[in-house]
């Protein structure tokens, strides 16, 4: 047997010997990253940690230990739901059931999954009388979560990192996504909530913008990023990306630009559609910037097919590059290739959810989400493939194994990787004197943690992490203003907040 990478020890430790996310979490609050450290010779727990695995794995496929041990539907909620619906069911609050709430419904949802709106299949993962026990606890604890949720995280708390504290000031709020953030010449800033509004904030006023194009909202798509054009003050051009399509049930990720004058959106047009059109709520993307030569940069997900990833043909799983008017530079790597798209800047991406453009170096920093395991930390360059799906450090949300290769030649290796995933939703890097002690790292959004993580730098590698206010709510944005403050975007307080140093 081919010995395993650590990173794929913890998952299978996890999946066979059944230990729940959360415990791997519990303990993760600062440690090194397994990815960047080869492994020494002379450092035996990592090698006792593979062994034990193995044993594990050749002992389970003789006795079939899984299937055999009665687990709870609680043990199966923790290990397979948690990560996306929150330990105590937290994101079933104050939503309606879309395919219903009978037994028979939701044994159906949980057994084939409901690949319109996202929720992966566990058919694979448990016996049919889990499956049904699982369904009837969900319907249960589900009919108790209360519509409004205490929060365990206090805004008004000081928040202590392990190097800086700093206080929240709420900067925008009354959305229940805000998604995307942009800042204007006078360093004010425009706001997206994903069900289709676009706010201007300015001096702590906020005002909604008018003229926005419909947009489909559907699963994971809505109105998605907002950026301003590097020539704002001549031409007033803002971008929106957002989901679109000729009906809901034929959606992909869409990229316009407008005229925006005294609050209002005029010359509305679309510039870039993605191919192909499909009903699938899944993995849009679709982060956007533009870099120093005036290109515009967006990522689009695989959107729900793994397959889209490697084709060229398609547009899904993808980074992408364009002029400012949508037009396709001359020089894109395969524009010359028979059948791809051309607009193509890099492939094998699963879903491009953060992106952040190191002006000085010219360097394209990506994050995206992985499935079980293997959220990654890319640098995006032309022309390449970052391995999607025949490469990754993750399993199947229904923790069975889609590939067993970690590396491939031709194929890129992350800079860092997460497993368990964090759910990377966006990607800044700090470089402001405001926080002297983060320079230089990466913040990025978490989604499954609730959680701002930070990725610490030294000599251009991951030296270490940390958890920054852990339970505050989905992270949905982190950007580095033009005024060198870091400002987030919660889901479901629907806020947006300044992290202000204090002594
Ligand atoms: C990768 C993330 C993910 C995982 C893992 C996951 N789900 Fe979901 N699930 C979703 C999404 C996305 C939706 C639809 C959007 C939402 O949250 O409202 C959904 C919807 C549902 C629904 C509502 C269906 C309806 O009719 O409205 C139920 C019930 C559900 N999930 C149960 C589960 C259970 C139980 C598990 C564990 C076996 C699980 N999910 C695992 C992402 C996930």
């Amino acid at each position: 047997m081919k010995p395993l990478s650590v990173p794929k020890v913890s998952i299978y430790l996890q999946l066979v010997k059944g230990i729940p996310t959360n415990a791997l979490l519990n303990e993760y609050s600062f440690c090194n990253s397994e990815k960047i450290f080869p492994m020494k010779k002379t450092n035996l727990l990592p090698v006792l940690m593979v062994g034990a695995a193995t044993v594990a794995l050749v002992v389970s496929a003789f006795t079939n230990a899984p299937d055999q041990l009665p687990r709870s539907a609680r043990d199966n909620y923790l290990q397979y739901c948690a990560s996306c619906h929150g330990e105590n069911h937290d994101r079933f609050a104050a939503r309606a059931w879309v395919y219903g709430n009978s037994l028979k419904e939701v044994t159906a949802t949980l057994k084939y999954g409901r690949p319109a709106i996202g929720m992966p299949e566990f058919a694979n993962a448990m016996t049919d009388s889990e499956i049904s026990e699982l369904a009837a606890y969900t319907i249960r604890e589900v009919a108790q979560v209360p519509d409004v949720l205490p929060s365990t995280f206090n805004i008004k708390d000081k928040v202590h990192s392990m190097d800086l504290s700093f206080v929240l000031e709420e900067v925008a709020g009354g959305m229940n996504i805000p998604w995307g953030m942009g800042f204007l010449p006078d360093g004010s800033m425009l706001v997206t909530e994903k069900a289709g509004k676009l706010y201007h904030v300015k001096d702590g006023r906020q005002t909604e913008i008018s003229g926005v194009p419909a947009v489909v909202v559907r699963g994971q798509g809505g109105l998605m990023e907002v950026t301003v054009h590097p020539d704002y003050r001549r031409n007033k051009l803002i971008y929106l990306s957002f989901a679109d399509g000729e009906t809901s049930d034929k959606i992909n990720t869409t990229i316009a630009r407008a005229v925006l004058d005294k609050g209002q959106l005029s010359k509305v047009e679309k510039i870039f559609h993605g191919s192909p059109d499909t009903n699938s709520g899944a993995h849009f993307g679709c982060r956007m910037f533009f870099d120093k030569d005036g290109y515009l940069f967006f990522g689009i997900g695989d959107r729900g097919r793994k397959e889209n990833a490697q084709d060229l043909t398609n547009h899904c799983g993808k980074m992408h590059r364009i002029y400012d008017d949508g037009r396709i530079p001359a020089d894109n790597p395969f524009v010359n290739t028979p059948g791809a798209m051309k607009t193509i800047w890099s492939y094998g991406h699963r879903n491009p959810q953060g992106l952040y453009y190191e002006k000085s170096t010219g360097t394209i920093w990506e994050n995206e989400h992985g499935p079980k395991g293997g959220d990654e930390l890319n640098i995006v360059k032309r022309g390449l493939n970052y391995g999607w799906p025949v490469i990754s450090f993750g399993v199947n949300y229904d923790g069975t194994i889609f590939t067993n290769d970690t590396a491939k030649a031709g194929m890129e290796q992350p800079f860092h990787h997460w497993t368990p995933s964090i759910g990377p939703s966006s990607l800044t890097r700090v470089t402001s004197d405001r926080y002297p002690a983060w320079k230089g790292d990466f913040l990025s959004g978490s989604l499954s943690f609730e959680y701002v993580e930070r990725t610490l730098i030294k000599n251009n590698r991951v030296v270490g992490r940390e958890r920054l206010m852990p339970k505050i709510g989905r992270i949905r944005n982190v950007v580095q203003g033009p005024d060198g403050y870091i400002y987030i975007a919660v889901e479901k307080i629907g806020k947006v907040f300044k992290l202000v140093p204090v002594k």
